[in-house]
């Protein structure tokens, strides 16, 4: 892993788009390199800016570049499996509560993926980055990443190394649902339940849950490292008040956790001599554009005017790239600006 480039700002700027042209100009320019485009939006669009179905696969894109689009429900039924599994054998091996006849569908139902809550589910996007680190065969140089709107940003920043807080939270609110039934039969029937009950099971599981929350925790706290070691966010804004806003809060609410390096004004109104109404728009825009590169002035800032075509299909996003990035041939003007 060489770098996370992490697109961020305020609905509707271009995020999307320039992410994925920043994807394609890399791989155009580093053929030898394995680039990796990721959708961290529930409301993934990589499947409409490229014109062909991407989803929650590993999709070849072109000779290097792949996208996905992750399910975040098919991720979090994966990673929690073992977990619930050995959740349910320990509520079977609890006093009676084995002896239930309800009890089976009462975990069934209680334990699934579905009812694992959004914030964990969204933890699953990153564990693509460390699977994309992890995979031997398929190691990635180079990812793009996505992401939704600040306010989500700064919610998915915080959830790696939250993720163990959400999963015990979770684990207990199931614990404590049933707890209180278990000790209530356990008390009426004492002599009953001793004969089956094996205590010495239970805390093997109970050790066996804990490793996996441990082992939950490493991840959560190798993708925190991973995003501090190689991450760049760039910020996407418009030049108006809105955009510009945003973008100040939400460097304020990153810097924790990711290096900010630079800052896209995009959608800028182009030149129209004979258009009035442009000239006044871009006038406005121009100003704003003095300011938010006044506000960065210790930053990389790329301008890129409104195309007259939406950038779709790589064609299109390769347009979009020279409009953002200029006529290029060092990639590390874009990787480390
Ligand atoms: N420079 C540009 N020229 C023309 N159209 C553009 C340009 N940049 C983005 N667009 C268009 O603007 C729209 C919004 O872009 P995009 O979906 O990338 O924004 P986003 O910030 O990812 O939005 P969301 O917050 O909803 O995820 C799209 O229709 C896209 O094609
Ligand atoms: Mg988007």
């Amino acid at each position: 892993m060489e770098k996370i480039i992490v697109l961020g700002g305020k609905g509707g700027v271009g995020k999307s788009t320039i992410s994925a042209a920043t994807a394609v100009v890399l791989s155009d320019l580093l053929p030898d390199k394995k680039i990796l485009l990721i959708s961290f939006d529930m409301a993934h669009n990589l499947t409409d800016l490229f014109n062909s179905e991407i989803g929650n696969k590993l999709t070849l894109i072109s000779d290097n570049l792949w996208a996905i689009e992750p399910d975040p429900h098919k991720y979090a039924e994966k990673y929690t499996k073992n977990l619930i599994s050995k959740m349910k054998a320990l509520m079977r091996e609890m006093p009676l509560v084995g002896l239930i006849p309800q009890i089976e569908k009462f975990m069934d139902t209680t334990f699934t993926a579905d009812s694992i809550p959004l914030a964990l589910k969204n933890a699953m996007f990153f564990q693509e980055i460390l699977d994309a680190e992890n995979q031997q065969s398929q190691k990635f140089d180079i990812i793009v990443a996505d992401f939704p709107p600040t306010g989500n940003m700064v919610a998915l920043f915080e959830i790696p190394e939250d993720q163990v807080k959400v999963v015990l939270k979770y684990s207990l609110n199931f614990y404590n649902s049933i707890k209180d039934a278990v000790r209530k039969f356990s008390k009426v029937f004492r002599n009953i339940i001793k004969p089956f009950d094996d205590p010495k099971k239970r805390r093997e599981l109970g050790k066996e849950i804990f490793k996996m929350l441990v082992d939950l925790e490493e991840r959560g706290e190798r993708i925190t490292e991973l995003i501090h070691t190689f991450g760049s966010l760039r910020l996407v804004t418009i030049a108006e008040k809105p955009s510009f806003e945003e973008i100040k809060r939400a460097r304020d609410l990153t810097e924790k956790y990711i290096n900010l390096d630079g800052v896209h004004i995009n959608l800028i109104t182009p030149q129209h001599d004979e258009c009035e109404f442009c000239s006044n728009v871009r006038n406005i825009q121009l100003n704003y554009v003095g300011q938010i590169r006044k506000e960065f002035k210790n930053l990389k800032i790329w301008e890129s005017n409104r195309l007259e075509k939406e950038p779709f299909g790589l064609k299109g996003l390769r347009n979009l790239a020279r409009e953002v990035y200029g006529d290029i041939n060092n990639p590390n003007d874009i990787l480390s600006p």
